[in-house]
């Protein structure tokens, strides 16, 4: 029990033991879900990565490594209960269950020009939310704050926890068609005529929806692709439900995309400190980065036809909270997350790859703008690979050091990718002002912020390839060491 407690304190893992898949109502360390099968989480490097250099060290103790850890990817929303595992864990019988409406999760999706027409990709899931008493929400609640609880926390963090949670743990709905009704909006939002209805399905097993489908448009409220550099935008509502409404945006062939992640670029979310991370996710208010809102208005208000894509490989369940938070605080946009089929590690390392091919794929003559922070290994390598895997489509590549601005940033990061790359379509930043006044249109680069790119792994404990030992990295280092050793 205590060893338990000093290991949730020093890390967030999700230390799983071999007990029986019942989900117990008092979780007495953070342990994100009880998966359905009993399974220990071993990360064997295949080949040099980031996260080899922490290996080393912990593999010197000999012991194995959370893939938390060793990934570089400081995720702890990862292995999140899918299908009826929610159900069968808290004992939810299927007529309770029966009787709560299915709600339907529709993310904002982009729609692009086919030559005949306009076609959408909707995505999103169907799910229904069962009753959970509030101290069993409590209960799971606690399991994602580190070193404090649900009860210490002032009542509107107590809500958003209760509230995240709860979307956490819902009952996904496979095998079921969903119907929409999208309706073109005209440049100042109002509704023009009563719209078409469109059907995807069947959902997936964890209630997932994917498909692209043409929008009909037999009274001509649409401007033709081959015709507008303007984004259009429509909305979607789904019958049967109030819960699944969203924008759809119409963008053109040619034009500048920006696609920007979202935490520690747009957000503070301190994702390389776990209990921060934690409590910034789960309980505080969204909190947008320094003057990043800004930023991103100019952009929009000097290029009004820039289409933002918001790309982030946070999980599905929990995007409603990321879109009210950059709706209100961003320019309107598509957004991406992770669907639900992406749950283990190496699945969430490839999503970030996934979905940025499939725009890429899906308006070859766009060019790109690509935003993200240092402290994601998925971006560091695939940023970069945009350039040479769809040559002349990414425009600039912005990321903001994190570890720069934020001393708490201890996880190393690898800038091998950018070997080659010309740097007028490249910057890491320090702050938002350092994006001040670019012209996306024509550069990328402000000459006046140093770069300091070795082209392979930096911020390692070490230093970079040096002897420069910094004692407080080595620290942290052997924090988590021990924490693992106390873990497994
Ligand atoms: C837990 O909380 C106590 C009291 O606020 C604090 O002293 C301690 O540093 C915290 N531990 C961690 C790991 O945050
Ligand atoms: C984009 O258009 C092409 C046809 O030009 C179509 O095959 C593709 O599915 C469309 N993609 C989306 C996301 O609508
Ligand atoms: C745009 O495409 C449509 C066919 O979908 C065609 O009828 C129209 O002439 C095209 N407009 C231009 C300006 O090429
Ligand atoms: C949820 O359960 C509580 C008792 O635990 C009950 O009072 C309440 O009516 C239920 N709500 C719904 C919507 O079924
Ligand atoms: C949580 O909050 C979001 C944003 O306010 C809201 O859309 C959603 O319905 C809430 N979910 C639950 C389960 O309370
Ligand atoms: C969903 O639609 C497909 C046709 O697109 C149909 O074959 C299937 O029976 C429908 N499923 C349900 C549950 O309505
Ligand atoms: C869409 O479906 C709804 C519900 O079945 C129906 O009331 C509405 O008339 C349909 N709209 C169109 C354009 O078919
Ligand atoms: C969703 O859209 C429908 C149709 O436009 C509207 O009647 C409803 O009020 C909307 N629901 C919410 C929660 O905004
Ligand atoms: C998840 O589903 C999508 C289609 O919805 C598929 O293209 C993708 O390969 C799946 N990913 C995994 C990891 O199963
Ligand atoms: C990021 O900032 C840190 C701390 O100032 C610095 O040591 C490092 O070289 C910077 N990295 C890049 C790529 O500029
Ligand atoms: C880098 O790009 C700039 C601007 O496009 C260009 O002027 C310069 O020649 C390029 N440098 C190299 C080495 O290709
Ligand atoms: C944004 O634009 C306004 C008005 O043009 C200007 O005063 C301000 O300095 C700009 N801010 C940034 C961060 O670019």
């Amino acid at each position: 029990m205590a060893r338990f407690s000093v290991c949730a304190a020093l890390l967030v893992l999700s230390c799983v033991d071999a007990s029986p898949p019942t989900l117990r109502p008092t979780p007495t360390f953070p342990r994100l879900v009880e998966p359905a099968t009993p399974q220990r989480t071993v990360f064997r490097p295949a080949r040099r990565d980031i996260g080899d250099d922490i290996n080393s060290i912990l593999n010197g103790l000999g012991s194995a490594i959370p893939s938390y850890v060793a990934s570089g990817v400081p995720n702890f929303f990862q292995n999140f209960p899918t299908g009826t595992a929610v159900q069968s864990s808290l004992g939810i019988g299927d007529d309770a269950l029966a009787a709560a409406p299915t709600q339907v999760l529709n993310l904002p999706p982009y729609a692009n020009w086919t030559g005949q027409g306009w076609s959408v990709l909707l995505h999103g899931n169907v799910f229904k939310q069962p009753n959970i008493s509030q101290s069993q929400l409590d209960d799971l609640t606690n399991g994602f704050l580190i070193n404090t609880s649900v009860s210490q926390l002032p009542a509107s963090q107590a809500a958003q926890a209760r509230n995240l949670t709860a979307e956490i743990y819902v009952v996904q709905q496979s095998d079921l068609n969903v119907t929409m009704t999208i309706v073109p909006l005209s440049a100042d939002g109002k509704a023009e005529g009563t719209g078409q209805n469109l059907t995807v399905g069947p959902t997936s097993a964890e209630g997932d929806f994917n498909q692209v489908v043409p929008i009909p448009d037999p009274d001509g409220h649409l401007q033709l692709g081959n015709e507008t550099d303007g984004i259009q935008s429509m909305s979607l509502h789904s019958l049967g439900t109030d819960t699944g409404n969203a924008t759809a945006y119409l963008v053109p062939p040619e034009g500048f995309t920006v696609i920007s992640d979202i935490d520690d670029i747009l957000r503070v979310t301190k994702i390389y400190e776990p209990a921060e991370g934690l409590l910034n996710s789960f309980a505080r208010p969204f909190t947008p980065w320094m003057n990043m809102p800004e930023i991103y208005a100019n952009w929009s208000k000097a290029l009004p036809n820039l289409h933002f894509h918001y790309l982030t490989t946070t999980p599905e369940q929990i995007t409603p909270n990321y879109m009210e938070f950059i709706f209100a605080t961003y320019p309107l946009g598509s957004f991406d997350t992770r669907p639900l089929n992406f749950s283990d590690v190496s699945a969430t390392l490839s999503i970030r790859k996934f979905l940025l091919d499939r725009i890429f794929q899906t308006f070859p003559q766009r060019k790109f703008v690509l935003v993200a922070d240092t402290s994601n290994s998925d971006v560091m390598k695939d940023y970069p690979a945009m350039v040479t895997d769809f040559p002349g489509q990414v425009q600039c590549i912005f990321l903001r050091n994190t570890s720069a601005t934020d001393s708490g940033d201890r996880f190393p990061y690898d800038t091998s990718g950018f070997k080659g790359l010309n740097q007028s379509m490249y910057m890491f930043f320090t702050v938002p002002d350092d994006l001040k006044g670019l012209d996306l249109t024509k550069e990328c680069y402000n000459s006046s912020v140093p770069q300091n790119v070795s082209f392979g792994e930096q911020g390692l404990p070490f230093g970079n390839g040096g002897f420069s030992l910094d004692s407080s990295r080595l620290v942290s280092v052997l924090m988590v060491a021990i924490s693992v050793l106390l873990c497994l």
